[in-house]
């Protein structure tokens, strides 16, 4: 047995975590490496998906927005998800995507803000974030959107025209994790908002979002939340919004009185003003079972141990990285979330090539190889034996194969 199988043998028997992977349907002979970009199924997902669609949609009909709580699983799904944001009871609810609801986050901000006109966010942000910002920016008379060139910039950039900064917990490429507390006092401190992406953070890292004041969030559920594909997503705002939210898209879900069928908009009491209109309930029942795989486990230990499947696999891969010209742009301390990112020129046939062999990874334009170690459902073996295939990969020259050249639509 080499040094690495011994140590993952030692790691994964001291492992409390082991246990949780017999929840999760994954394919015999896969080594999953993508669950920050879609979570594998939890089985009890099956059996929920069942019930919503047989059961309640097919027997209880339209019966079942009251009696199976389809109606409020916006907001009892969101309070669910404010345990693992640290956000108290009644400041999230579940609803739209990722990118609705920075619409929406940077439309309430901007409403909180109208002395002010100015939209930061970082250059390297999650494409759809700046996208949005875009559309809203151009939306708004007067308002503008900047972009900082990394973190540090970010910090700096901030003063009295700045309405509200949009930033990513997690970088997407890079797998670095941004300090929350530090910019989010910034942020204040020149008197702007905070509105934070945890779609690479919720679940896996620690959050506090009360306790540091944030302003607003979002995030989806379909990464380390293992929602499910196209899960909706998630938006925080802090109780002392509140009263002062205000959106563009005031749909009846929204609505103070929704079943009143009023001609006038009138906004609903708290969180609900974020939402819009009817919500996909099978995709949240999904949702639902995923949740309930997280019930009664701290994110301190999923945290610790995805520190400790990221901190290993560094170790195994450095080496292989020096042999063969590749570099880790990860952060080898703890800023980071639970993913690592190799920078290599033959990035995209390499991953493809692994691929070929059962290990999942995924790329990212223009050079980037990038694995993401779940907790739940990944043992330490397996990031050992990922390894090994990696430089298998390469030193064989696999990779050659043009067939590992053909770019699929989805990469
Ligand atoms: C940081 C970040 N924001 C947003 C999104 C996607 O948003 P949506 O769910 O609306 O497609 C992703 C998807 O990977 C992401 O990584």
């Amino acid at each position: 047995m080499s040094a690495g199988a011994a140590k993952a043998a030692a790691l994964d028997l001291a492992d409390p975590l082991r246990g949780k992977r017999d929840l999760f349907q994954l394919p015999a002979g896969i080594i999953y490496l993508d669950g920050n970009s879609l979570g594998p199924p939890p089985k009890a997902a099956f059996a929920e998906l069942e019930q919503a669609a047989r059961r309640e949609w097919g027997e209880g009909l339209i019966r079942s927005w009251n009696d199976a709580g389809w109606w409020s699983l916006t907001d009892t799904l969101g309070d669910r998800i404010g345990r693992l944001i640290g956000a108290a009871p009644g400041e999230t609810v579940v609803t739209d995507t990722t990118s609705i609801n920075v619409f929406k986050a940077l439309h309430a901000a901007l409403a909180l803000r109208p002395q002010r006109h100015l939209i930061l966010a970082e250059r390297d942000s999650f494409p759809t974030d700046l996208y949005i910002a875009e559309g809203v920016a151009a939306s708004r008379p007067g308002a503008e959107l900047r972009l900082a060139g990394d973190n540090a910039d970010l910090a700096d950039m901030i003063d009295e025209r700045t309405a509200v900064v949009l930033i990513n917990h997690v970088d997407y490429r890079t797998g670095a994790l941004h300090d929350m507390a530090h910019l989010t006092r910034c942020a204040h401190q020149a008197g702007a908002l905070v509105v934070w992406d945890l779609c690479h953070s919720a679940g896996i890292v620690p959050i506090e979002l009360d306790t540091l004041d944030v302003d607003f969030a979002i995030g989806c559920t379909y990464k380390y939340l293992n929602g499910g594909p196209g899960a909706p997503a998630f938006i925080f705002a802090n109780r002392r919004h509140h009263d002062g939210l205000v959106q563009p898209l005031s749909g009846w879900w929204a609505h103070a009185a929704p079943f009143a069928m009023e001609s006038g908009y009138r906004p609903a009491a708290g969180i609900r003003r974020l939402l819009c209109g009817t919500q996909p309930i099978l995709s949240l029942r999904a949702l639902k079972a995923a949740l309930d795989v997280l019930d009664g486990i701290e994110i301190k230990a999923i945290r610790a141990k995805s520190l400790a499947l990221t901190g290993f696999f560094m170790e195994l891969v450095e080496p292989i990285c020096r042999e063969f010209g590749a570099r880790i742009i990860t952060p080898h301390n703890d800023s980071r979330g639970s993913q690592v990112a190799i920078a290599l020129e033959q990035a995209y046939p390499v991953v493809q090539a692994l691929i070929a062999r059962g290990i999942i990874g995924d790329f990212r334009a223009p050079d980037i190889m990038r694995f993401g170690f779940a907790p739940l459902y990944l043992g330490f073996r397996e990031v050992a034996d990922a390894v090994a295939a990696l430089h298998d990969v390469l030193a064989s020259g696999a990779w050659r194969d043009p067939k590992f050249s053909t770019k699929a639509l989805v990469t």
